[in-house]
């Protein structure tokens, strides 16, 4: 198979990866036969994926704009993904161009193109970490040269905290960032949520994934609720991406499969 020059060596491009599937799901160039593939299993299990792709994506852009008109100026977007349109960055710095973003994912596709597109942006940049290791993005020279954490800051972790397991205490992590953050700083997640009864398709679809280095790990509204301990939930809570403090007048179709919630720390 031909390597692109945008794919670095040691990416393994005979696996399906989280990051370049939901490229591939939002329309974007950066995925391989291996992800396509994946995504159209995927979508014979959930025929409305594509549509939850893109209304997570709506509702990253809707929250980012909220949390700026909030007075939000520094923006910690964990799990960033390959950056496709309406990145963080854009969104924040049309309103608030003195805004600052650090961009974090653990896959090399994310990471290399974000430093890319943000090489003449002094108020933005991208690092590859493991948001499993909260003290490794914390204390990174790249995060502390872009944002004061003495200063308010949004977290985000938008369509990631699925694809961390129980056994790695994801409630725990969210502490450790919580815990760092100054007082009115916003933590902002969606997260995939659990259907009660799957079909034998989504079972297989859970398999495939399990082969994949980011294997899913779904939640109840109630489990993902616990996550957010020790934040003031904003409101409407945690509802549908989709209802997420929605544009005036939309008309877009609901998606259940995917939830959101915005925390403050008080
Ligand atoms: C579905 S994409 C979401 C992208 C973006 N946050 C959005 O909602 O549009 C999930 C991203 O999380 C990244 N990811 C998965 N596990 C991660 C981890 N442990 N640490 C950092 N990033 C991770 C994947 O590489 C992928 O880019």
């Amino acid at each position: 198979m031909d390597r692109p020059g945008w794919v670095a060596d040691e990416v393994d491009i005979t696996v399906p990866n989280a990051a370049r599937i939901y490229d591939f799901a939002l329309g974007g160039f950066h995925n391989f036969e291996v992800d396509r593939q994946f995504f159209e299993a995927a979508e014979q299990a959930w025929p409305n994926l594509r549509l939850v792709a893109h209304a997570n994506r709506a509702y990253l852009r809707r929250v980012v704009q909220w949390l700026t008109d909030a007075g939000i100026r520094q923006f910690l977007d964990v799990g960033s993904g390959i950056p496709t349109l309406g990145n963080v960055h854009e969104v924040a710095q049309r309103t608030a161009p003195d805004a600052r973003v650090v961009y974090v994912d653990v896959d090399p596709v994310a990471v290399s193109h974000g430093q890319s597109i943000l090489a003449d942006n002094p108020n933005a940049c991208a690092i590859r970490a493991d948001l499993r290791r909260p003290e490794e993005i914390l204390g990174h020279p790249d995060v502390a040269s872009v944002i004061d954490l003495t200063q308010p800051v949004a977290v985000l972790l938008i369509a990631v905290l699925h694809f961390v397991p129980d056994d790695d205490r994801p409630a725990e992590i969210i502490a450790s960032y919580r815990d760092a953050i100054a007082s009115g700083s916003y933590l902002a997640i969606s997260h995939g949520v659990t259907d009660p009864a799957p079909s034998d398709e989504q079972e297989r679809v859970r398999d495939l994934y399990r082969r994949t280095p980011t294997p899913i790990s779904t939640r109840t509204p109630e489990e993902i609720a616990a996550m957010l301990d020790g934040f003031d939930l904003v409101e409407p809570g945690i509802v549908p991406v989709t209802e997420w403090h929605p544009e005036p007048g939309s008309d877009e179709e609901p998606q259940r499969d995917i939830v959101a919630a915005v925390g403050r720390r008080p």
